[in-house]
């Protein structure tokens, strides 16, 4: 249902908090949400303005969207099997909060302090000035919650999970939303190839328990630390001569972290690292061995994969084993799942130096993914009996009823006096299983007729054994 603001005379702070809720947008969006020249001291909004927001049609944020009810069942399918996917395996769930001061974020970043990671984070200052963020991704708010919860002392590996909302001020098209939903996984504890192959296999299987069947697991490493040095230095010297023609983005990550280079979507930048060395060709003797361990351990496993040299992962956070899962039918942003080592993580965000690896998949890329597969939509639930009131009398009747036997089945019902046509119809369109009429002929019989709506099978059933006859068809 739509709103309008601008009927009813409220008083004008009213329309201030009002306006001020509605313009509450990312930095790249505010020059678009208000025409008005008029500037207000203070960079506060002007009177045109506020009018302007308060007759504004209210509708959800540009890049977020409601998941409505006919839709939470594939949602519910995909949480389903993450929980008993990962449950088997040991994996742990935590929740841990939606915004974080700005500092867990910014610090995972490095010392790049990516410009663009930054551009795209939902940062704002609280009453009390604190800076705080919006999370952009789950890895640096569960390394923060493992080091604040001394979770190095639990037996090692841990590993934990998690689920909800990540925020990210991109541009919107299909597949890349400003709210969107990740399902995250991190295995703290052991640097050993053993555990790259767990979490990698966890997650095929997980992808493969939703039912999809057109996803490629690209694998890739980046090294250790000093083969991204050594990495970085050969695109520093190589890209010299032409670095005026990257875009001005890649320019500044030419200076600040070469590798992040790769994430450029810019087709002039693609081109001038045509034909360049990737991490992958220039992996020291340990990386090299770690790598060549994972693939056999994948291998054996059964688990497929494809070498990918262009998987780079470019925050500083990443060591070693990278991957990411793509799906070819979901448009341009085919990546469902990215993922990788990052040891050294740890101890950049102030706790000990415990090494981790984890991966994190976008819930609607997959959800989009599950239709281009055709994978059946999840079960819809329905009332397995919706109750019709024929009389004033019955309208109480059959709440009461309805509360009673809700304590077993899934009841609905009709909250005014229905004909039999109209009554019946109701309960169509609720798709319940049964309808249950009462009147005064039941009510004299103590009794309710029911109609099992598929074969149109009519049957009157004493009240007190509906609990009784309803169990044969759960
Ligand atoms: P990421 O590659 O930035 O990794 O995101 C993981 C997944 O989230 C992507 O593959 C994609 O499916 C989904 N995703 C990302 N941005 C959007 C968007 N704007 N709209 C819709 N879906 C999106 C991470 O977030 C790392 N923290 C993963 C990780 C965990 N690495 C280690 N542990």
């Amino acid at each position: 249902m739509a709103f309008f603001w601008g009927s009813s005379p409220s008083p004008p702070h009213k329309l201030y908090f009002l306006a001020h809720i509605i313009g509450l947008q990312p930095r790249a969006d505010q020059s678009k949400s208000h025409t008005t020249s008029d500037a207000a001291p203070g960079g506060g909004q002007t009177r045109t303005e506020v009018i302007d927001s308060a007759v504004m049609k209210l509708q959800a944020v540009k890049g977020t969207s409601d998941i409505l009810p006919e839709d939470q069942a594939r949602w519910h399918d995909v949480y389903r099997t993450a929980n008993e996917v990962l449950t088997r395996a040991g994996v742990r769930e935590l929740s841990t909060p939606v915004f974080e001061h700005s500092e867990v974020f910014t610090r995972s970043v490095g010392d790049s302090a990516d410009l663009v990671v930054q551009k795209e984070m939902y940062t704002f200052s609280d009453q009390g000035e604190r800076s705080l963020t919006l999370r952009p991704e789950f890895t640096a708010g569960v390394v923060r919650a493992f080091i604040e919860h001394g979770m190095q002392m639990r037996p090692t590996p841990v590993k934990l999970w998690s689920r909800g909302p990540v925020f990210r001020a991109e541009k919107p098209q299909r597949g890349r939303y400003r709210q969107f939903h990740q399902i995250n996984c991190e295995i703290f504890g052991l640097d050993t190839p053993l555990v790259d192959a767990e979490a990698i296999a966890l997650l095929y299987r997980l992808l493969q328990g939703c039912g999809l069947t057109g996803m490629v697991v690209k694998l890739g490493s980046i090294g250790d630390p000093d083969d991204r040095k050594a990495y970085n230095a050969y695109l520093r010297e190589v890209l010299a001569p032409r670095a005026d023609q990257l875009s001005e983005t890649s320019q500044e990550r030419l200076r600040l972290n070469p590798l992040r280079l790769f994430d450029s979507k810019d087709p002039n930048d693609q081109a001038l690292l045509e034909g360049l060395k990737r991490p992958l060709d220039m992996l020291g003797d340990n990386a090299k061995a770690h790598f060549g361990a994972v693939q056999g351990y994948l291998r054996d496993w059964q688990i497929p994969f494809e070498i990918d040299a262009s998987i780079v992962r470019g925050l500083d956070y990443y060591r070693r084993t990278a991957f990411e899962v793509h799906h070819g039918s979901i448009g341009a942003q085919s990546a469902l799942c990215g993922g990788g080592r990052y040891d050294g993580l740890v101890e950049q965000l102030g706790g000990p130096a415990v090494p981790g690896i984890g991966w994190a998949f976008g819930v609607e890329r997959v959800l989009d993914a599950m239709r281009e597969d055709g994978v059946a939509s999840g079960a819809i639930a329905r009332p397995l009996l919706f109750l019709v009131p024929m009389d004033e009398a019955a309208v109480d009747e059959v709440a009461a009823k309805a509360l009673q036997l809700r304590e077993t089945y899934h009841i609905e019902h009709a909250y005014v006096r229905r004909n039999p046509g109209k009554g019946l119809r109701d309960a169509d369109r609720a798709n319940a299983v049964f309808a249950g009429l009462r009147g005064e002929k039941e009510r004299a019989e103590r009794s309710y007729q029911l109609k099992h709506l598929a074969s149109g099978e009519q049957t009157m059933v004493p009240e007190d054994e509906l609990m009784t006859f309803l169990r044969r068809y759960v």
